[in-house]
């Protein structure tokens, strides 16, 4: 019994050196130490040795069990480390080398000078109302006063969506103005900035789509003065406290009387050069105060209320902000021109 002891500590040693992973040391491990296993199998038999021999054969049986659970538990530990050796130069990150620059993206003029424009506003009560693009002919046409042969309504000028002229790419911000007053009553005060579409010829001051802000006051007793105070706020915040502005006469359907407003050009101080054709001036939007049909038409009693409106050139406002003098420039999404502001 003792031969067959020592010849299983032998083998277990020869064995335990060949288990080169953990599945297979611990196939071992049961081989040999468990409840099955070869050491427990020889201790079954001992009920035949004698009394003096049972002590000594125990004595080295449990000697040999210690010395393999001892062998086993070194091999498991320079297993792990063997392992965790490995995993340290395969997955090894070198942090010296120079990371991947990502290059932060900025806000485009226009939204840059949209946001200043939002600011003054809210800072003055409005609120920020929004509509469709694809509109309905009603609400971008009829509802404004805008006659049955206006040019703007020909399929030259708008991009139609439907051949019964019912729906198109809106042409103005002006038709949120009846969509708010039909939904909400006075006092209104709004602004909507937003997409526009018109059949342009792309050139330096033209393109098929460009932006506008929308704006509309109504309450009891607005009149023109409170449409020049309130623009005149704007401009001075923009461009500087000392620009000047003025308010031309003009015609819109939906206004009554209407006006356009200039500034005075940016790029020379009024005194004519290319940019303001000699003028002095340079056109900002066009304004006015709400038409009585219109108000009417949208549930508003004109005897109770009125209010002034205007419609904002985003893109203009923005080339006069920064001095860019080609339209384009905001549309091309040329990097070299974009990362300079
Ligand atoms: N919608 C006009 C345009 O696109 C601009 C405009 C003029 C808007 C007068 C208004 C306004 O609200 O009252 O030319």
């Amino acid at each position: 019994m003792k031969e067959k002891l020592e010849q299983l500590k032998n083998e277990a040693r020869d064995a335990l050196g060949g288990a080169n992973t953990a599945p297979a040391l611990e196939s071992l491990r049961i081989k040999y130490l468990g409840k099955k296993g070869e050491i427990t199998a020889i201790l079954k038999q001992m009920g035949s040795l004698s009394a003096e021999e049972r002590p000594i054969v125990g004595q080295l049986a449990n000697k040999i069990r210690e010395d393999i659970e001892c062998a086993i538990s070194e091999k498991a530990t320079e297993l792990e480390t063997a392992a965790l050796l490995e995993r340290l130069v395969s997955e090894a990150i070198d942090v010296t080398i120079p990371g991947k620059l990502c290059s932060v993206g900025r806000r485009h003029p226009t939204n840059i000078v949209l946001d200043e424009v939002k600011d003054i506003f809210i800072g003055m009560g409005f609120e920020i109302a929004e509509g469709p693009e694809v509109e309905l002919s009603v609400y971008d046409f009829d509802k404004l006063n805008i006659p049955t042969t206006h040019p703007a309504r020909e399929w030259t000028d708008t991009f139609y969506i439907t051949e019964d002229e019912s729906v198109h790419l809106r042409c103005q911000t002006s038709p949120v103005q009846v969509r708010v007053m039909e939904k909400q009553r006075p006092p209104i005060r709004i602004i909507s900035p937003g997409r526009v579409y018109r059949k342009d010829e792309v050139d330096a001051s033209h393109s098929p789509m460009f932006h506008q802000i929308e704006g509309l006051v109504i309450d009891k007793g607005v009149t023109m003065g409170d449409l020049k105070g309130t623009l005149n706020l704007v401009v001075s915040k923009l461009y500087g406290e000392n620009t000047k502005t003025r308010f031309r006469p003009h015609h819109f359907p939906f206004t009554e009387p209407s006006c356009e407003v200039d500034v005075q050009c940016v790029v020379c101080g009024g005194n004519g050069c290319r940019t303001c054709k000699q003028s002095g001036w340079l056109e900002l939007l066009g304004a006015g105060v709400v038409h009585p049909k219109v108000l009417a038409g949208c549930g508003i009693d004109p005897d109770e209320y009125s209010g002034f409106a205007f419609g904002i050139g985003l893109d203009r406002m923005t080339m006069l902000r920064f001095g860019i003098d080609d339209l384009r420039l905001l549309f091309e999404n040329d990097l070299r021109f974009l990362t300079q502001f």
